[in-house]
């Protein structure tokens, strides 16, 4: 399948794929977004969310033609699950959109005519912040994003870590409390059902006392947070030290030089991160706590995205 035809030196078409939104950005190779689209993801299955993500890309190619008709390498996909080894082209689980055994890379590159390369999205955001932000100066490190669920990408001694099945670095899904919350993935008290978005709101659901109406969202809680609301601060630190919690277990394990926080959620930075590394410096083993920096993603939310576009031009032979 060939470089579609334009002028001048290819981009990327990258779509992040979440639980809450689709991000899509036409990315160049120097890893600049040159046009940024976000849509909503319907909460229906694959029927639904599939006319969104093929409508988006087909906007960013349009947007590519107006910016003056540059080549599309290709088109790569973050997304909120895993993918197996010996079938790169489908979903085979994706616990928050519901997914098992979706042919996503087929049906987007029938659809679009181009090569389409799909990548679990927190390892996508591990490759993002490795080539533009925060990992730039580390051998080892995880990205972990907290947003709708739980991701971990997972850098060591400078290669992105898939694991035996692809499946590696499922820092959500780790259980720390038996009999806690259910789990998207069918468990009770997996990380993700402690801290993630849906955990946020629902801790200030069941806790919100004050006369202004109900927190929608998680960034409205930590807006809270910040403004001294005692409620909210104690639900900040809460989630705190349930991510501290895994956090620790995660550096006794890997001894990583750093952990650097993403997602809708890592975005609250030094008030949800101050206690986190409280708690790690707390319970991790001194050696693994103390040597790892605990820092926000540079990249922001577009860590997945940027990484999503790596992924086409490395694939593409466009980039080392
Ligand atoms: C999934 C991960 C994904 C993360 C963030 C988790 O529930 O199991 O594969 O990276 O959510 O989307």
């Amino acid at each position: 399948m060939g470089i579609e035809k334009g002028e001048g030196s290819p981009w990327a078409v990258a779509v992040d794929l979440g639980g809450t939104g689709i991000k899509g950005a036409l990315v160049n190779r120097q890893g600049q977004l040159l046009r940024y689209r976000e849509v909503p993801t319907p909460a229906a299955g694959f029927d639904q969310v599939w006319p969104r993500i093929a409508g988006l890309i087909s906007e960013l190619r349009d947007d590519g033609r107006e910016l003056g008709g540059n080549l599309i390498a290709g088109v790569g996909v973050g997304v909120p699950g895993a993918l197996q080894p010996d079938t790169p082209d489908v979903v085979s689980w994706a616990p928050n959109l519901k997914w098992r055994d979706v042919p996503l890379g087929r049906r987007l590159r029938e659809q679009s005519g181009l090569p389409v390369y799909l990548e679990n999205d927190a390892d996508l955001a591990a490759v993002g912040e490795h080539w533009q932000g925060a990992g730039r100066e580390f051998m080892s490190f995880a990205v972990v994003t907290v947003g709708t669920g739980v991701g971990c990408g997972l850098v060591l001694d400078g290669r992105l870590y898939r694991g035996a099945a692809g499946t590696a670095g499922e820092l959500g899904h780790m259980i720390l409390l038996a009999d806690g919350p259910e789990c998207s993935c069918g468990r009770q008290g997996c990380l993700e059902t402690l801290v993630a978005a849906p955990a946020v709101i629902r801790l200030a659901r069941e806790r919100h006392a004050g006369p202004g109406p109900w927190p929608q969202e998680a960034r409205d809680v930590f807006a809270a947070a910040g403004r001294g609301e005692p409620v909210a601060r104690a639900i900040v630190r809460e989630v705190a030290g349930y991510l501290g919690w895994g956090f620790a277990n995660l550096l006794n394990l890997l001894n990583l030089e750093a952990i650097i926080v993403g997602g809708g959620v890592g975005q609250a930075g030094e008030l949800l991160l101050g206690p986190v590394r409280e708690t790690v410096a707390r319970l991790a083993l001194p050696a693994a706590g103390s040597l790892c920096q605990i820092v926000p993603a540079h990249l922001g939310n577009t860590a997945g995205i940027i990484g999503a576009a790596a992924l086409v031009l490395r694939k593409r032979g466009l980039m080392l």
